[in-house]
């Protein structure tokens, strides 16, 4: 794709003010209130269509990994579009179907599945489970015995590869709690392939997330590929390639490969490898939905003094934690262009913790009532949220051209107490 043809970003200035798609932000800080989290319809749908077009001429699924941002109103758009999805829960799967997902198109990763998880899995009828470990194998061939099922399956291999990202977010290093060991992968797959409740449908593997160059994942799907090549000579034929998420965005100023060259690096190796007729899976999430996302806050008071200048704003560690959690630098910018000179800030929220941070050390010119949006947010902010504090967690919206749909209302005070009862 050449720039020509990217599609439109998202968010953009008119007249100094930030708009989603031809929405203001400052309407719809207005109209729905603060934090807000806003995503745009369109470029939610661009970035799965260039996942789409890139896989297009071959078996392929792209499994949207829900964990990203899991609003039934953004799995219904991808739904509706023909996605697939990657789950980590039966919470995640009971998400998919509500929105109207495909569970033929659903694979089930995550290192800790229980037996009712399994159980739904099995019954709702998914492509897939990616099977984290020895005893998780075991335990799959049981429930699905004792439903008189088989199960699908496909191991999650651990490729043993630096991708070079935030260590928590680092999946496939050989210390990592993920996937099964490369050298104990032939034995489980021999193992799956005798059980009568299991059926051998893959492979898979995920190395990280926010990942910036192809090298890591060329090196890991070598790996996977050498892996297949044994299966192979085995006798073991598998019908899928799974190779996971993980491309990263531009936050600030990284340079991610494009979608295409990152499915270009997947395909090339597949094709070279003979296996071309093989059904190739891919798992983005933080691609798909986290350029689609701003989280509006607004400005409650600045505070001054010896020890920094702080913008204490509405929206907290518990509505966007990157920051807290990774260090993470996330853009933040005033809504509406003022005149005001800038400042050196730190913008924070009213968590009663000193790491509550949600930018640090940037030149901004606010004042109390301002409004600001953290942009890129759309991946891993609202999914990650939480209530500490007793906060409501914030309300969302889908923007679809001139138009702005509340996909989730704000939290009250009798959501937060419902489930909870003073002692008899
Ligand atoms: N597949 C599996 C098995 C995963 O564990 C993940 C993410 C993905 C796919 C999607 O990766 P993506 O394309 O979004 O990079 N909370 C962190 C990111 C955690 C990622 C966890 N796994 C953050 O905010 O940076």
């Amino acid at each position: 794709m050449n720039d020509a043809d990217m599609p439109a970003p998202p968010f953009s200035r008119r007249d100094g003010r930030l708009h989603c798609e031809d929405v203001a932000l400052d309407e719809l800080a207005q109209r729905f209130g603060t934090p807000l989290y806003v995503y745009s319809r369109q470029a939610i749908l661009d970035a799965y269509g260039r996942y789409r077009r890139a896989l297009e001429g071959r078996p392929a699924v792209v499994c949207y990994a829900v964990k990203a941002n899991s609003n039934l109103g953004v799995l219904g758009l991808l739904a509706r579009a023909g996605s697939g999805f990657d789950i980590v829960s039966g919470g995640e799967l009971a998400r998919v179907i509500a929105a109207g997902g495909a569970a033929s198109r659903v694979v089930f990763s995550g290192v800790g599945k229980t037996d009712a998880e399994i159980e739904a899995g099995l019954r709702a009828g998914i492509l897939c489970f990616n099977v984290e470990s020895d005893f998780e194998l075991d335990n799959i061939a049981r429930v699905a015995a004792s439903l008189g099922r088989r199960a699908p399956v496909s191991l999650r291999v651990n490729p043993e590869i630096d991708p070079g990202t935030h260590p928590y977010i680092a999946t496939g290093l050989k210390s990592s709690k993920f996937g099964v060991a490369y050298e104990e992968a032939l034995a489980l797959y021999r193992r799956a392939s005798a059980d009568p409740h299991l059926r051998v449908t893959g492979i898979d593997c995920h190395i990280g997330s926010q990942i910036l160059q192809t090298p890591p994942y060329e090196q890991a799907i070598d790996r996977v590929l050498d892996l297949v090549d044994r299966l192979e000579r085995e006798g073991v034929t598998l019908h899928h390639l799974d190779f996971g998420g993980g491309l990263g965005i531009a936050y600030r100023d990284e340079t991610p490969p494009r979608i295409e060259q990152w499915v270009g690096a997947i395909t090339r190796r597949v094709d070279a490898r003979g296996y071309r007729d093989r059904t190739v899976l891919v798992e983005p999430g933080r691609s798909i939905v986290g350029p689609a996302g701003a989280l509006l806050t607004r400005v409650i008071g600045l505070k001054g003094g010896a020890g920094g200048n702080f913008a204490i704003v509405d929206a907290a560690m518990n509505d966007q934690m990157r920051p807290a959690l990774y260090g993470a630098w996330m853009d933040v910018q005033p809504v509406v262009a003022g005149s005001a000179a800038p400042r050196t800030l730190d913008v924070v929220g009213p968590v009663c913790e000193s790491g509550d941070w949600l930018a640090r050390e940037r030149g901004l010119a606010v004042e109390a009532g301002s409004l600001l949006a953290m942009l890129s947010a759309g991946a891993y902010g609202m999914s990650m949220s939480s209530n500490y504090n007793s906060r409501c967690r914030a309300a969302e919206v889908i923007v679809d051209g001139g138009q702005a749909h509340c996909v989730r209302r704000r939290e009250t005070i009798e959501d937060l107490m419902a489930g909870e009862s003073l002692l008899p």
